[in-house]
């Protein structure tokens, strides 16, 4: 078992990679690299919430985004960078400066449908940080993941509860990626960035769904009727906070829901294929997988 150590005493590694953040991506990421044994690094603001990363062998680094002295320390002896967080310029563009001033080789980031006049300040962010990585002069790829399956887990308590959730999505379809194809992708790239530098995927899920197929999926994995009901986007904003999201992110993410409601959402390709070389999770073993959450 690793203890948790301070970033000043961390030991130089230079296959060693950081990731920004313990959230649905980069955890992934780093219990994925530390299963393989290889050399990984998160950083979190809590480390209480990364004791299990680092039981699993992650190093674990105290810091916060928002100071880059913190960034720096856990900068050292980093080859690579899964950059994944909120999206919050000027945290990632710290990030960013601090991989240059430590000569970091590579970044990955993590983005979503980055557009500089998206009606949704998210959007906007990420074109901005976007930029700001390729202007950098560092080695960098995008990953522009279409909406998490995992988002559903939000809603687990609901559909354990009530068998049913709503949302505003109306018959959008979404194609929908599994956030352990994304942290595979990313650390794929991060350890072995060759071929993959300067450039922009677009992970998805194999198959694009409406909130009604997804119902009728959780009806078929979970044995009992589960139902969708269509909300307002107020209603799905006051969802998404009656769970937790912080109100400013529940207002980007309503927003988010309402371009799916208009087909925004609705492409596929098979990036997570031809770069793991399997095939990216269907939603069914997303639900298979995830059951007891929702039972
Ligand atoms: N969710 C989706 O469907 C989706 C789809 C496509 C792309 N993306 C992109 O993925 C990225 C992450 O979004 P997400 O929704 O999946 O969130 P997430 O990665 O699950 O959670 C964000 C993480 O950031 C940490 N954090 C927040 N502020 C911090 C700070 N100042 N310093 C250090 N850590 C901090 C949080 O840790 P604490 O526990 O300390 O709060 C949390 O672990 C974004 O760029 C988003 O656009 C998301």
């Amino acid at each position: 078992m690793n203890e948790m150590r301070s970033p000043f005493q961390l030991g130089g590694d230079s296959t060693m990679i950081l990731i920004t953040t313990a959230g649905k991506a980069g955890a992934e990421a780093a219990r994925l690299l530390a299963q393989r044994g290889e050399p990984v690094r998160i950083l979190v603001r809590d480390p209480e919430k990364a004791t299990t990363l680092a039981q699993a062998g992650a190093e674990v680094a105290v810091g916060d985004l928002e100071v880059p002295s913190t960034i720096d320390a856990a900068m050292q002896g980093i080859a690579a960078v899964v950059l994944v967080s909120l999206a919050i310029p000027t945290q990632e563009l710290n990030v960013v400066n601090s991989a240059v001033g430590a000569g970091v080789d590579h970044v990955v980031k993590i983005t979503s449908k980055a557009s500089a006049d998206s009606p949704i300040a998210r959007r906007r962010g990420q074109t901005e940080i976007e930029n700001g990585l390729v202007a950098s002069g560092l080695g960098y790829t995008l990953l522009r993941n279409n909406a998490y399956m995992q988002n559903f887990l939000m809603l687990a308590p609901a559909i354990a509860k009530t068998s049913s959730f709503g949302s505003s999505t109306g018959d959008g379809r979404i194609g929908m990626v599994d956030t352990r194809d994304v942290a595979a992708v990313a650390v794929e790239i991060a350890a072995s960035p060759a071929s993959h530098r300067g450039k922009t995927y677009w992970p998805s899920g194999p198959e694009s769904l409406s909130y009604a197929d997804a119902a009728r999926m959780f009806s078929k994995v979970l044995g009992r009727p589960i139902t969708f009901h269509p909300l307002t986007f107020e209603e799905q904003k006051r969802a998404m906070v009656d769970v937790g999201v912080p109100d400013h992110i529940a207002e980007m993410n309503a927003q988010a829901v309402t371009l799916f409601a208009q087909g925004d959402s609705d492409w596929i390709n098979d990036d997570v294929l031809s770069i793991l070389g399997r095939p990216a999770h269907t939603f069914e073993q997303f639900v298979t997988d995830f059951a007891p959450e929702f039972s």
